[in-house]
């Protein structure tokens, strides 16, 4: 019997916006996604210079890329974001949030201020953003002659989390509770968004240093782990890609921290 056809993997030119893109790991999943054939629009809100270098070295790999500024914090501003890269790319078949607010408090400095603040950036734009990914594609596959031969086009969006919502302790409070309703976000919206747009979490370990970590105190923390390695920022983007390029993949997240969400931190890594 002849097997039915499977839908393309991914369409002919995909392209993704990825937030908080210009450095750090951000900039790691875009030129992983670029080297892949992506071409990729690169968010950033103050780096200026290093989204350009980012979109430079993209448009190497797979021509196109572009940067776009926004505040995450600011919801105009994010509702315009994805409307923006539509205009100039034409379409758009995947976000990568990304960016991230990670500012110090604990329950003793916790008050509405730095929560609403975190839960803005980091969970309320990444819920915008796979709602207006959502409608893009609906409209795209609306606008398809009724006859259009081929599957309907889909979807992906990969919300970055973070080990220790799994191994939790009290520093960095309002960042954890954001990263938490971003995890219970990306269950929530794999069923709402379903089947048009998958939704991912890939929640790393302890990957890239911090300004409150010295080389030696991060080269030592990275290895507290059951494998002796925490998580490369090629690991990161490689799983990235891995749940974009999957299309079985939608409600779950990928630990890739060399097992450190199975250990016991009393402190946060940067804290201990
Ligand atoms: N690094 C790690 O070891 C690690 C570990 C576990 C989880 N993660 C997760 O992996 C992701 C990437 O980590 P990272 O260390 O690369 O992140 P990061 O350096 O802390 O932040 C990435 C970018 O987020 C952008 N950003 C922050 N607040 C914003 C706002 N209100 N509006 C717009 N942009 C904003 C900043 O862009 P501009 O510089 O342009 O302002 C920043 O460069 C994060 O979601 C993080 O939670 C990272």
């Amino acid at each position: 019997m002849p097997s039915s056809p499977l839908p393309p993997a991914r369409p002919a030119c995909p392209s993704v916006l990825v937030t908080g893109g210009a450095k750090r790991l951000g900039r790691e999943i875009a030129l992983a996604l670029a080297a892949s054939g992506w071409r990729v629009a690169v968010h950033y809100r103050d780096s200026v210079e290093d989204a350009a270098r980012t979109v430079a070295e993209c448009s190497a790999l797979a021509p196109g890329a572009a940067s776009f500024r926004a505040n995450l914090g600011n919801e105009v501003a994010v509702r315009h974001l994805l409307p923006s890269v539509v205009e100039e790319f034409g379409n758009l078949d995947a976000v990568v949030n990304s960016a991230s607010t990670f500012e110090h408090d604990n329950a003793a400095t916790f008050g509405f201020a730095a929560m609403e603040k975190h839960l803005r950036a980091n969970t309320g734009a990444a819920i915008l953003l796979a709602q207006s990914l959502h409608t893009h594609i609906d409209e795209r596959n609306r606008a398809l002659p009724e006859m259009a031969l081929g599957a309907p086009c889909s979807g992906v969006v990969v919300n970055m989390l973070d080990q220790k919502l799994w191994n939790q302790n009290p520093d960095f409070f309002s960042y954890t509770l954001s990263k938490a309703a971003l995890e219970a976000a990306t269950t929530m919206l794999a069923l709402a968004l379903s089947p048009l747009v998958r939704v991912v979490g890939v929640a790393p370990g302890l990957t890239i240093t911090s300004h409150m970590l010295s080389d030696d105190k991060f080269a030592a923390l990275h290895k507290l782990s059951p494998l002796g390695r925490s998580s490369t920022p090629g690991d990161v983007a490689a799983t990235v890609r891995f749940a974009m390029e999957n299309q079985s993949i939608t409600g779950t997240t990928l630990l890739v921290d060399g097992g450190q969400h199975l250990m016991r931190f009393e402190r946060d890594f940067s804290l201990m």
